[in-house]
């Protein structure tokens, strides 16, 4: 892909990657994504925005050969899918510095030890860099997702640049955002995995940058906002609205005796209004769980007993809760056994550190007989009482 311009003064580089299958060694891209670097050439000075993962380099430096020269390279985050290639910029343009955060810098030389400390200047929170008629203020925008990252604004366009805060996993030749349904949704499930468990300072950075009037969002993965309201409000309403009026069901069956009673409560929360999100453990993402977490008030773990055991594919989901962090104020446990509840115990020990209000454990021998049935009634109306006494009706 060749550079394309933004506008007269900005090109958007780096590359899609339409074949990353998964992140971090965990988390699944279904769509791929892509790593943007911003060229910004000023009346005095031009500067590269963040580079490309360190495997695709190569195309980031073959645009790069139409580029005479880099005065500054902007690096908002240290993490090597933007910041890996800057080693190999730095050599290109042996007259080019790195502007960063006070954070950032040992984490760059920890990371990419090839670099020159030299060549590394820090910048301070609201701190300026003149590229004479284009201004970048670097605005610290702190733990989303890294404790160094940073965001920089264009002064006279209007222009965030916000590196993974905003972005989405997703390859598209799309240089625009508009207002795409798929590209929300796309950020949405980026916003669950990477964000959601940072949300209070997700918070607090959107509180930040309420006092600045932005045009045109340029994240570091996925399109362009240029109506930036598009994802903004809903980044302001993933982390500060409300939970719904839903109820999340990770489960797994393994001779259905769990999956009896699964359908037994949701039959029962739906008759009393409630939305119910079943996730088959089997099959279900982490995608899937995380991103359902964002709008669920209640959480209902079901698992049968294996070997005393709740089963391993739900002690994964727990864990998953726990790095997630998900608002979800009610917590709750349904399961089967063959001779012996010694699993109710264990869950109990294990979902305490998510510090959720825990609704009273229903489990059955077997299949749910009517006792059972009843208790699952029973736990249905509790979590209808529960959502309605917090206000949570939508
Ligand atoms: Fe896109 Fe945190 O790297």
């Amino acid at each position: 892909m060749n550079p394309r311009k933004i506008t007269n003064q900005i090109d958007l580089l780096g590359v899609i990657d339409w074949d990353r299958t998964v992140f971090d060694s965990l988390i699944p891209l279904p769509d791929g994504t892509t790593y943007n670097s911003y060229l910004l050439k000023g009346s005095d000075k031009t500067a590269l925005i963040d580079t490309v993962e360190p495997g695709k380099s190569s195309i980031l430096m073959n645009q790069l050969n139409q580029v005479p020269e880099i005065d500054y390279i902007v690096s908002l985050h240290a993490e090597q899918d933007h910041s890996g290639t800057i080693p190999l910029v730095l050599e290109k343009y042996p007259n080019s510095v790195v502007y960063t955060s006070q954070k950032e810098k040992p984490m760059l030389l920890d990371l990419l030890p090839e670099i020159d400390p030299d060549r590394i200047i820090t910048v301070e929170d609201g701190g300026e860099l003149s590229l004479g008629d284009l201004t970048l203020k670097f605005i610290y925008t702190p733990w989303v997702h890294w404790p160094e990252t940073m965001s920089a604004y264009l002064i006279e366009e209007n222009i965030l640049f916000s590196c993974d805060f905003f972005g989405s996993h997703l390859a598209t030749s799309k240089m625009f955002a508009d207002e795409d349904p798929l590209v929300l949704a796309s950020n949405k499930l980026y916003y669950a995995q990477i964000m959601q468990p940072l949300r209070k300072f997700v918070s607090k950075n959107l509180e930040k940058l309420e006092h600045y009037d932005i045009d045109m969002i340029c994240p570091s993965h996925g399109p362009i906002y240029n109506i930036p309201e598009f994802v903004l409000s809903a980044y302001d309403e993933w982390a500060n609205g409300p939970s719904k009026n839903m109820v999340m069901i990770p489960y797994v069956s393994m001779h259905n005796s769990t999956l009896r009673m699964v359908e037994y409560l949701m039959s029962s929360l739906c008759d009393r209004g409630i939305i119910v999100q079943p996730y088959n453990l089997e099959t279900a993402t982490i995608g899937q769980l995380a991103t359902c977490m964002i709008d669920a008030s209640t959480i209902i773990l079901a698992s049968p007993t294996l070997l005393g055991n709740p089963h391993p594919l739900l002690a994964n989901a727990i864990s998953l809760t726990a790095l997630v962090k998900p608002k979800a104020p009610f917590l709750g446990y349904i399961g089967s056994y063959g001779w012996g509840d010694t699993v109710s115990k264990k869950i109990a020990q294990m979902a305490a550190p998510l510090k959720k209000d825990v609704l009273p454990f229903v489990t059955a021998k077997g299949y749910p007989n009517e006792a059972v049935k009843k208790e699952l009634d029973d736990l249905a109306q509790q979590i209808y009482e529960k959502h309605t006494e917090l206000g949570i009706t939508k």
